[in-house]
């Protein structure tokens, strides 16, 4: 019996120890960079919020829709028509916020700001 066990141990176990590991720290590490936005807290703030849609379609008019075009048909900006099944709802904040593609300014928004602004951009 521990001759038999002296023989296949080491044929499978690192084999089944190390696919092992590396799977369960490939599906973590997505699961953790899938949610992290969502931890953030200003992320977190406006997702617990429930929005306005006609506040963000106010909101949408005076900041938007200069570049996105009135009810997000595009102009300068792309065209935000299904925006919220293209992109996640902390991929939408993020883009508004961070200012990361000129010429799209940096929004600072309160949560409930946001939250009416997310609630109309996803009837878009
Ligand atoms: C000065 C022009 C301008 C203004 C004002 C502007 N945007 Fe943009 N926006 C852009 C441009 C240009 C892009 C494309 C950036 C890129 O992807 O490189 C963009 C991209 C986006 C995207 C990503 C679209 C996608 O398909 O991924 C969202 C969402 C968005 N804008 C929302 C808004 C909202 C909400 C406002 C108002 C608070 C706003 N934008 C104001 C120019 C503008």
């Amino acid at each position: 019996m521990s001759n038999f066990s002296l023989l296949v141990k080491p044929i499978w176990q690192p084999w089944l120890f190390w696919g092992g590991l590396t799977l369960f720290l490939a599906l973590g590490i997505s699961l953790t960079l899938w949610q992290l936005p969502m931890a953030e807290p200003y992320v977190r703030s406006v997702m617990v919020l429930s929005g306005n849609i006609y506040q963000g379609e106010q909101i949408f008019l005076l900041n938007c829709a200069s570049c996105h075009g009135v009810a997000g048909v595009g102009q300068v900006g792309p065209s935000l028509i299904n925006v919220a099944s293209r992109r996640s709802q902390a991929g939408i904040i993020h883009q508004i916020t961070s200012g990361r593609t000129p010429p799209m300014p940096k929004f600072q928004a309160t949560p409930q700001e946001m939250a009416d602004l997310l609630s109309y951009l996803n009837t878009l």
